[in-house]
């Protein structure tokens, strides 16, 4: 179900009408549904509980880069989710917002001596490792402080995800993962090192998948590894999955996570009882967009209305560096007017006020509308808020978090002053 529908002629959020909260905050404001957030992670701890899954034989750790506002990670948190970061400020947030470091997942292909530190202090679940320096760097630090840093290799399984090219990672030619025809000797490697403990496989192959052929593909390879490593004298506790679920933006229909899962765990409870007796193994999964895209929109009203030689504009108060997505991946997202007008629709282009001609949101859409009304800019809610910039000294969106008829702002709306409060003249 999505949180997101019109009663009459009126869109709400929830039970809120999203005019409500544009009367009283304004706009471009990122809006967040606290049920939709709710319901998209349980349908993976669900699952993983009707796969028998319960304590500790799986973990979900919600990708923060999707979206990391404090409330979203809170809420997760108090769900019971883990945490996949990328950076030491996604693991101050995580600590911010309530989340358990011995949920944590530390991945990303470059992290600093600053990094592993900070994260080592914390003793988090485990870090995942895409490089032998970067092996190197971890045991020498994780001794100079007295630790063990325990490790999951990300292999590159060399699997198609079928995915827009930016967000495809599992291909060879990609930056990476460790190659699979390199990644045992990398195992030994790490299984020698004094202050590295080889816990788990790690294999994220891409983002936006509709499908889960390619994730079960990359499965077989993963097992095949274990296999092969547990033959070595390298046994494992975990693997993790990676992310990766898609979301319907228009009229794609991505795999059920449920679905997906189950399909997941009779094949990886099939391999241990045939080879390991039944001995368990833990599970990880790192999805973002599956739990936030579709529990946010982009509220936003329009400025002017243009009416070209050849096109019609509805410049409208969000831009580019509100949502970067369209410019970015030529991605689609649903416009919906948030009051339907009884009036016959044009096909408009949906742009910002940023001065770059890729500065649009959505393209030939059919919309009745006057200057003044207010658009929902559809499955917001993942890479739209955490990567927007202020490009143009223009302050990011608001966010708030709606529960039912009320919402709480999480994030106030940046104000000019904010942004060159860092910034200083030389005399
Ligand atoms: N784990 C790793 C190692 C990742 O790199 C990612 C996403 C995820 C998990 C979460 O994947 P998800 O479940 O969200 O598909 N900015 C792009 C998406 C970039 C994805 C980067 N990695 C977009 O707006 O489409």
């Amino acid at each position: 179900m999505t949180y997101f529908e019109r009663r009459g002629d009126a869109l709400y959020a929830e039970d809120l009408p999203l005019a409500q909260i544009a009367a009283q905050l304004g706009t471009p404001t990122y809006v967040y549904s606290r049920a939709a957030l709710t319901q998209n992670f349980l349908a993976y701890a669900n699952a993983c509980r009707a796969h028998g899954r319960g304590d500790g034989g799986a973990l979900v750790c919600y990708s923060v880069k999707s979206n990391s506002n404090l409330a979203v990670l809170n809420l997760l948190g108090k769900l019971g989710s883990g945490f996949d970061i990328v950076s030491g400020g996604e693991l101050l947030r995580v600590l911010a917002a309530g989340g358990d470091p011995k949920k944590i997942i530390f991945s990303g292909v470059g992290k600093s001596e600053e990094e592993m530190r900070l994260a080592l202090s914390h003793d988090i679940l485990c870090f995942n490792v895409e490089s032998i320096p970067e092996l190197h760097r971890l045991n020498a630090i994780a001794g100079s402080v007295g630790r063990q840093a325990r490790v999951s290799l990300r292999v590159n399984p060399d699997v198609d995800a079928k995915t827009h090219p930016y967000i495809s990672t599992g291909l060879k030619e990609n930056k990476f993962g460790i190659a699979f025809e390199d990644a045992l000797a990398t195992y030994r490697v790490g299984h020698e090192l004094p202050n590295i403990d080889v816990t788990g496989i790690d294999c994220h192959i891409g983002s936006q998948l509709l499908d889960d052929a390619p994730l079960l593909e990359a499965l077989e390879k993963v097992i095949e590894l274990a296999d092969q490593l547990h033959a070595n004298g390298i046994h494992l506790h975990h693997l993790d999955i990676g992310g990766g679920i898609g979301i319907t933006y228009d009229n794609e229909k991505p795999v059920a996570v449920a679905d997906y899962l189950a399909r997941l765990f009779t094949r990886i409870d099939r391999w241990r009882a045939e080879k390991y007796g039944g001995a368990p193994i833990s599970i990880m999964f790192e999805p973002g967009r599956s739990i936030v895209g579709n529990a946010g929109v982009l509220l936003t009203r329009v400025e002017y209305l243009k009416h070209g030689a050849s096109k019609n504009f509805a410049v409208v108060d969000a831009a580019m560096n509100d949502l970067m997505r369209p410019a970015m991946y030529d991605a689609w997202h649903g416009v919906q007017s948030v009051h339907r007008r009884d009036a016959s629709p044009l096909a408009y282009d949906v742009v910002g006020p940023v001065c770059e001609s890729g500065d649009w949101l959505a393209r030939d859409r059919q919309l009745a509308l006057e200057p003044g009304d207010l658009l929902a800019i559809m499955s917001a809610g993942a890479y739209g808020m955490t990567m927007a910039s202020n490009y143009n000294t223009r302050g990011r969106a608001a966010e708030v978090l709606v529960d039912g008829d009320r919402f709480s702002v999480i994030r106030r709306r940046e104000q000019a002053q904010d942004l060159f409060a860092l910034e200083s003249i030389v005399e």
